[in-house]
């Protein structure tokens, strides 16, 4: 039995894994990709982006994202779809467009309705705004056209044309260093019932968990983070975990490792609104972390050479 397997046994909806296009020219990767023992959930890293889908105003190109899609569909795994309004990858006939309130506005809920109903019906879920809050430590928004342009509302407007183009999605929002508290969490549990108090719909929250070795929230501080979301009537879901070390690592970074895994996903366990776990890939060889960190990687449960980390894995099973 699997990473997916056994989590669905103990009560949760997928243990899953993102993927990008590139990487299923790789034979063998396809082959641990479509194992549906590990992962009963994918999520496409790339291909569902405002820039890929609609790289010119009006333009929408889909095929890289229906691969993804279709890949889902014929391995009978859930979709988890990703994302409709992020700063980042983002067209600069967007970002640099110097479009007024109601003309962004249109822009960003035609981009919505046209991706939302091209994936109806095969999304379980929509990352619907991504990383809106920033880094500041103070709570406040991001700054990026669409807050600038159109203030907070950008967030419900969003929500309620995802909602309309599908409405058996869940609609989430999704953001990183919101795992414990702090003022990040508070700020993203605030843009919840924002949108609530819009009359807008929200499902849950994706919680990134791009974690570092040895510096991974505890069990305790993830299991009550997670039910002050849960608290607001929304789900709450691990959407990107990997857990990052110093490289070239050590067998004693992969032992700390192994701990932090089954920290996290202990956390889920305990929380019933909790209801999946997502890894951002699932080998070191196609992981976004050393381009992103310098002198960082081997975040993943298998290493480069498509290889599985025991200790982790057997970390990650035994905390389902
Ligand atoms: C990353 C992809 O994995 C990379 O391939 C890409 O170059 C940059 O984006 N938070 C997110 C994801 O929500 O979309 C990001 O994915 C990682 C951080």
């Amino acid at each position: 039995s699997g990473l997916n397997t056994t989590i669905v046994a103990a009560g949760k909806l997928y243990f899953g894994t993102a993927t990008d296009n590139t990487e299923l020219s790789n034979t063998a990767y396809e082959k641990q990709l479509n194992n549906t023992a590990d992962f009963g959930q994918i999520t496409p890293g790339n291909s569902m982006k405002w820039d890929a889908i609609e790289p010119e105003r009006g333009a929408y190109t889909y095929a890289e994202g229906d691969v993804i899609a279709n890949l889902a569909k014929e391995n009978g795994q859930k979709l988890r779809c990703h994302n409709l309004v992020w700063y980042n990858q983002l067209p600069s006939w967007v970002s640099g467009g110097g479009f007024d309130n109601a003309t962004l506005i249109d822009i960003m809920k035609n981009h919505i309705t046209n991706e939302v109903t091209h994936y109806k019906g095969r999304c379980y879920a929509w990352d619907v705004v991504n990383e809106a809050l920033s880094d500041a430590g103070d709570g406040s928004y991001r700054s990026n056209v669409f807050y600038e342009t159109i203030g907070e509302a950008y967030i419900p407007i969003a929500f309620a044309a995802a909602a309309a183009a599908d409405p058996d999605a869940k609609l989430y929002y999704n953001d990183y260093s919101i795992e414990s508290a702090g003022a990040k969490s508070t700020a993203a549990q605030n843009v919840v019932q924002m949108i609530q108090a819009y009359g807008a719909k929200i499902d849950g929250v994706g919680l990134q968990s791009h974690f570092i070795v040895g510096e991974t929230p505890s069990t305790t501080a993830q299991v009550a983070n997670m039910k002050a979301f849960t608290a607001l009537g929304v789900d709450v879901a691990i959407t990107e975990l990997d857990i990052r070390v110093a490289t070239p690592e050590t067998t004693a970074d992969e032992t700390q490792q192994a701990i932090d895994y089954a920290s996290t996903v202990k956390a889920c366990m305990q929380v019933d609104k909790c209801i999946g776990i997502t890894i951002w890939d699932w080998t070191d060889k196609y992981s976004w972390v050393p381009s992103t960190f310098s002198g960082e990687g081997a975040a993943l449960p298998w290493d480069s050479n498509l290889d599985k980390k025991v200790p982790v894995y057997d970390a990650i099973l035994s905390a389902e």
